[in-house]
């Protein structure tokens, strides 16, 4: 039987992973807002383009939250986006709130769901999130560093000329300014970046991908990217729904794990149709297990303005 595939908030993010998973032939698309009609505008727009995408599945749209019951896979891009001159953390407390009562929605509706939590602040919304729902942190964590890392893919490649399909980068940590992009367990042409570039150039490669977020949006003037996060989205959507066990990085709830307890941060995890079936630990130096550690606590401060 097809998948229910549900998408909470139908702006851009929401709007583009849907065509993405649409185009990815994953299952029966709902796309939910609470902006009355814009999900249906939405969702038309692409049963239109059913014929073209050659996609059998459905594409609905409803202004209605009810409409998730019994979804299989959620993803949430509900909330706000960043204005110029906003940073990801800005957006807190507006977001917990919008995320609090879908979250209650959830939780009575679809209670066997998948759920990818994409709303922002990425790590601290997902740790809420998990808090709300009582879900195990299997079936429900956050999309945030598997973009940074395919930015970080991007900019490498623009810099040396090697065709970002050989590039295999990774990030870890916060989605946000305290994000880590990983020069020793980045992989170029199966060569880790830590022995390619001096070490000035890996600095700058990384400067750029903690503030490519922050450049988009200053480029667009309204919004943030969303292009490259509908991507992440139906890359995790695809490993659930095809059952890949793909190693990708996704905020996931730490008990332990990289020496950190109770705070959601990005590490690589396997996916598979249950959701998170192993989060990997790499093997940090002791710098670099610092660093993980100081871009946790970051999370863990921000996350108690919740209250
Ligand atoms: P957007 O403003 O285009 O869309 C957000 C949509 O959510 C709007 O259509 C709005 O009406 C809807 N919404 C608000 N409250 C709702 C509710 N209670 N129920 C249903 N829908 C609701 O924003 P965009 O660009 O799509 O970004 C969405 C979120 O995703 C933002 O928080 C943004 O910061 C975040 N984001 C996260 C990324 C990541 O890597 N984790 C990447 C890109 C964006
Ligand atoms: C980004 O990194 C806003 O989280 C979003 O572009």
């Amino acid at each position: 039987m097809a998948k229910k595939i549900t998408v909470i908030g139908a702006g851009n993010v929401g709007g583009c992973a849907a065509l993405r998973m649409a185009q990815d032939n994953l299952g029966d698309i709902m796309l939910i807002d609470v902006v009355s009609g814009l999900a249906r505008g939405k969702a038309c727009d692409l049963e239109d383009a059913r014929a073209l995408v050659q996609t059998p599945y459905s594409i609905t749209g409803s202004a209605d939250i009810r409409d998730l019951k019994d979804s299989d896979i959620i993803v949430v891009t509900a909330g706000l986006a960043r204005k110029p001159g906003m940073t990801r953390e800005d957006l807190l407390k507006k977001n917990a709130e919008i995320l609090k009562g879908i979250c209650e929605q959830i939780t009575v509706l679809a209670p066997q769901a998948v759920v990818i939590i994409v709303t922002n602040p990425l790590d601290v919304m997902t740790r809420y999130a998990l808090r709300i729902t009582g879900f195990k942190p299997n079936r429900l964590f956050g999309m945030g560093v598997s973009l940074d890392a395919s930015r970080f893919a991007n900019l490498i490649s623009l810099k040396t000329g090697v065709p970002v399909t050989q590039i295999q980068a990774c990030v870890i940590a916060s989605h946000g300014e305290a994000m880590l992009p990983m020069p020793r367990f980045t992989l170029v042409n199966g060569k880790p970046l830590a022995e390619l570039l001096p070490q000035a150039e890996i600095d700058e490669l990384i400067k750029r991908t903690v503030e490519r977020g922050k450049e988009i949006v200053s480029f667009l003037g309204t919004g943030s990217a969303f292009v490259a996060p509908s991507a992440a989205i139906a890359e995790l959507v695809r490993a659930i729904v095809r059952d890949q066990s793909a190693t990708i990085g996704v905020s996931t709830l730490l008990c332990g794990e990289y020496g950190v307890n109770d705070v959601c941060a990005g590490v690589p995890c396997l996916i598979n149709k249950n959701g998170i079936g192993k989060i990997i630990q790499l093997t940090l130096n002791t710098q670099e297990a610092q660093q993980f550690k100081t871009s946790c606590e970051s999370i863990r401060a921000l996350g108690g303005l919740i209250g």
